[in-house]
């Protein structure tokens, strides 16, 4: 599915399951020490999809750590992203020549929990999504944002280092599955501002993808 957000040269890989999980080095193991076993799945199966879009680029499989703020640790001339929820596992990757910044994120379908929205939106967004609401009501749009703005902010830490809050981003999304995300951090680091994206919704899980050329 993910592969449909994507521009050329992204490799990508998801899983709907943890019945192939990647063995871990030995760092890897390490960090999942002592976590719950929940996460210690998700954890492999994220790794096992990192590992074949590594394998499409041409490279050998890496420890894929974190680094600061959690930002997976991609091999030099590789950027990538990862995400996970309930039933859907996936990673995208491509080499720093193709694009310049790439995140994903994948959500249950549904209702954001209660009070979430003020949380994330600016009033102006709220409008823009009373829109889409009443424009075509069996789209879970309140999820949609929420993991749009989510994708938005894997694309953007590694390159800028500084946390982007929710009211940070300003982002458009349009029926047709694609979205655009301006953002306006307080102290703006020499980074672009500007994201495209594309964003896809099924009975049971949304996923959105950002890039940056
Ligand atoms: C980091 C965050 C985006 C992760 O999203 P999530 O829906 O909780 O979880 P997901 O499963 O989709 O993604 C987890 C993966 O994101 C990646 N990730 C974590 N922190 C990251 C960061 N700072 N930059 C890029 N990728 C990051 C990791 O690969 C992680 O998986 P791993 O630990 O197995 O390697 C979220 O927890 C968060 O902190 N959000 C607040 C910041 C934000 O989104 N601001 C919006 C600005 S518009």
């Amino acid at each position: 599915m993910i592969e449909t957000l994507l521009p050329p040269g992204v490799t990508s890989s998801e899983a709907f399951d943890d019945v192939a999980p990647a063995p871990l080095f030995p760092a890897e193991a390490a960090l999942m020490e002592g976590r719950r076993a929940r996460r210690r799945r998700q954890f492999a199966t994220a790794r096992a999809c990192a590992r074949r879009c590594l394998s499409e680029l041409g490279r050998y499989p890496v420890p894929l750590l974190p680094g600061p703020g959690g930002a997976p640790q991609w091999p030099a001339g590789v950027i990538g992203s990862i995400t996970h929820c309930e039933g859907y596992r996936a990673a995208v990757a491509a080499t720093s020549d193709t694009v310049g910044a790439l995140g994903i994120d994948a959500e249950p379908a549904g209702p954001l929990p209660r009070g979430v929205l003020g949380l994330i939106t600016s009033p102006a967004e709220r409008d823009h999504l009373a829109a889409l609401e009443a424009a075509d009501p069996e789209v879970p749009w309140q999820r949609v944002f929420f993991s749009a703005k989510e994708a938005v902010y894997k694309a953007w830490y590694p390159a800028a280092g500084i946390w982007l809050g929710f009211r940070d981003a300003t982002v458009t999304l349009r029926p047709e599955g694609t979205f655009t995300a301006r953002l306006h951090p307080a102290d703006p680091p020499p980074v672009s501002p500007f994201y495209e994206g594309r964003w896809l919704a099924t009975p049971t899980l949304v996923i959105t993808a950002v890039s940056r050329g």
